[in-house]
């Protein structure tokens, strides 16, 4: 397995649509094995391709707190099959957009078909934070940050403030300055 680096908002990549995986292979599943050590290196509880740089539609999760406990969860080509009529709202963070966090409202469950790490076919109803998590996931697969659901005022003012951090990072590396952890408030997905 070995890590790899995550981008960060506004990099074009992120904005693309990723392609079906065709087969569950050996190479699906080592992107899976190196998304998954990437995430709990970040840490996050949720992570998809795109993250990464690798236009392929698979995620990984692993949630697992109090009133959530699920995975590790590999999904090649996931898809939302059922949603719910109510909607939940949650505060939601995502490791390519590091640092910032917003209340975003989705369908409150929903249903997830996808591939598995062996190629076979799952369907999961997901509620709670394990439904906000997989819709943010495909959202991803589909060039769709979480700050794509909030105004574009926030979405532009959190976007500056990214790009000025990226400059002080690149800035305190060339003066050879170690680089800091974010510290986390919600989990990043
Ligand atoms: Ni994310």
């Amino acid at each position: 397995m070995a890590l790899r680096t995550i981008l960060t908002a506004p990099d074009p990549r992120l904005k693309k649509k990723s392609l079906p995986v065709t087969d569950v292979d050996a190479d699906v599943r080592q992107l899976m094995d190196d998304m998954l050590e990437t995430m709990y290196d970040a840490p996050g509880i949720g992570l998809a391709a795109p993250q990464v740089g690798d236009l392929r539609r698979v995620v990984v999760l692993h949630i697992d707190r109090e009133d959530t406990k699920v995975g590790p969860l590999f999904m090649a080509n996931p898809e939302i099959v059922a949603a719910s009529d109510e909607d939940a709202t949650y505060e939601e963070g995502c490791l390519s957009v590091p640092e910032h966090y917003s209340d975003v409202v989705r369908p409150a469950r929903v249903t997830v078909r996808y591939l598995d790490r062996d190629g076979q076919q799952q369907e999961l109803a997901c509620e709670g934070l394990l439904a906000t998590c997989v819709q943010h996931e495909i959202d991803h697969l589909d060039g769709i940050l979480f700050i794509d659901h909030i105004s574009a005022l926030k979405r532009n003012m959190i976007l500056r403030k990214l790009l000025k951090a990226r400059k002080e990072k690149e800035r305190d590396a060339a003066d050879g300055k170690p680089e800091a952890k974010a510290k986390e408030h919600a989990p990043a997905i």
